[in-house]
């Protein structure tokens, strides 16, 4: 097909990029990620459990095949991520003696439990940043670590009922020593457009930089579908970040077409009015990023095409087109309307 590449049409704005697993860096696929995106980032095989599944035992084959994909096609690598709650290895968690550090009651050995758990955070990171320090500049170091809801807005980990906050300190600490002044460590999380949400943010942020724990940005998920949020609050939030001296990032994005709480399946048969809908927004969205490419580094897509992508099994198995390549590969209208609207249907 003969049409414009996405990364080249911004390419005086900001770069693009795409999440990918290992498979994709052959075939069709690979060809269209080398033609459009100039940034990756693995979409499941940089996190904890991927890296390191058992104790001391680092697993680096998929990762590296997505490392050497990336360089050998003059592509920019981000790191996701060093810190989840979710696809984490149990081993972390467990004391000496095989119990759950959750459980434990006596206040001295969850003070020693708590000593032990940063010393495996400590070592997970510097390890892995240490292996790829030359060839990732972008670290997702924590991700989704706030959650609205709570007394002081603090997502209830396993990392945070037994560390506090300290595992935060603990992981950016550790990778800037690792890595050195030029990596970049983000703090990532979803619905940072949330005002409620991008406040506990924005609290956090501002104490560790307070105590001199090194962040550079922030990164908005951004997933997101066609009916909202709004364009101008995904906006208002990354101005308030840039206000505290932090680079902002869009690191997963993608637009359902299902609203939140919405259970239905359009099947095989979407209707065009909802792509083009669909296209109406990315419009919009795409527009107010170029506006405000001063404060805004690189916007990276959770997936490349609507043949892969996780919301096909989230929250139920349905039928999604999140993305503005569709499941034969071919640009969709949210691709026109990102790249030249006049082109649009
Ligand atoms: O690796 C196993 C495989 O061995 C097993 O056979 C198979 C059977 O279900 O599961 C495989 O694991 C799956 C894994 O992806 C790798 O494919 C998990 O079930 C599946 O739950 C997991 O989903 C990933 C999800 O994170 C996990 O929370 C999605 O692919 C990935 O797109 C998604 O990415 C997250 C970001 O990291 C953080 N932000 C939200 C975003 C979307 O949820």
């Amino acid at each position: 097909e003969d049409i414009p590449s996405l990364a080249e049409t911004y390419i005086d704005y900001f770069p693009i990029g795409a999440a990918i697993e290992p498979f994709q860096t052959t075939g069709l696929i690979s060809d269209l990620l080398k033609k459009h995106v100039n940034w990756l980032v693995a979409e499941n095989v940089m996190k904890p459990d991927a890296l390191q599944p058992s104790e001391g035992n680092f697993t680096w084959e998929n990762a590296d095949r997505i490392v050497e994909f990336a360089k050998a096609n003059d592509m920019e690598l981000r790191f996701h991520t060093l810190v989840w709650h979710s696809q984490v290895s149990d081993w972390f968690f467990i004391d000496l003696d095989g119990k759950p550090m959750i459980d434990e009651t006596d206040p001295e050995k969850r003070e020693a439990n708590k000593q032990l758990l940063l010393e495996r955070l400590d070592n997970h990171v510097r390890t892995i940043v240490e292996r790829y320090k030359d060839d990732i500049i972008s670290w997702d170091v924590v991700n989704e670590v706030i959650e609205p809801g709570t007394p002081d807005g603090m997502r209830e980990s396993e990392w945070y009922q037994i560390t506090g906050t300290d595992f935060i300190e603990t992981a950016f600490r550790a990778a800037r020593e690792a890595g050195g002044p030029d990596i970049k460590l983000y703090i990532n999380d979803y619905g940072t457009d949330n005002p409620v949400k991008r406040d506990r943010l924005y609290e956090l942020v501002k104490k560790m930089l307070d105590k001199g724990v090194p962040i550079d940005g922030v990164g908005h998920q951004t997933h997101i579908d066609i009916h909202g949020p709004s364009v101008s609050s995904i906006i208002e939030s990354m101005k308030l970040f840039s206000e505290l001296g932090l680079d902002n990032l869009v690191t997963e994005l993608d637009m359902s077409l299902y609203s939140w709480n919405d259970r239905s399946d359009f099947g095989d048969d979407i209707p065009e009015e909802v792509l083009m809908k669909q296209a109406e927004r990315y419009q919009e969205l795409f527009e107010a990023f170029r506006e405000h490419k001063d404060i805004l580094s690189g916007v990276v897509f959770w997936g490349i095409a609507d043949s892969h992508t996780w919301l096909h099994s989230f929250p139920v198995n349905r039928t999604n087109a999140p993305l503005l390549f569709d499941h034969q590969l071919h640009a969709k209208p949210a691709f026109w309307a990102v790249v030249d609207p006049s082109k649009l249907p």
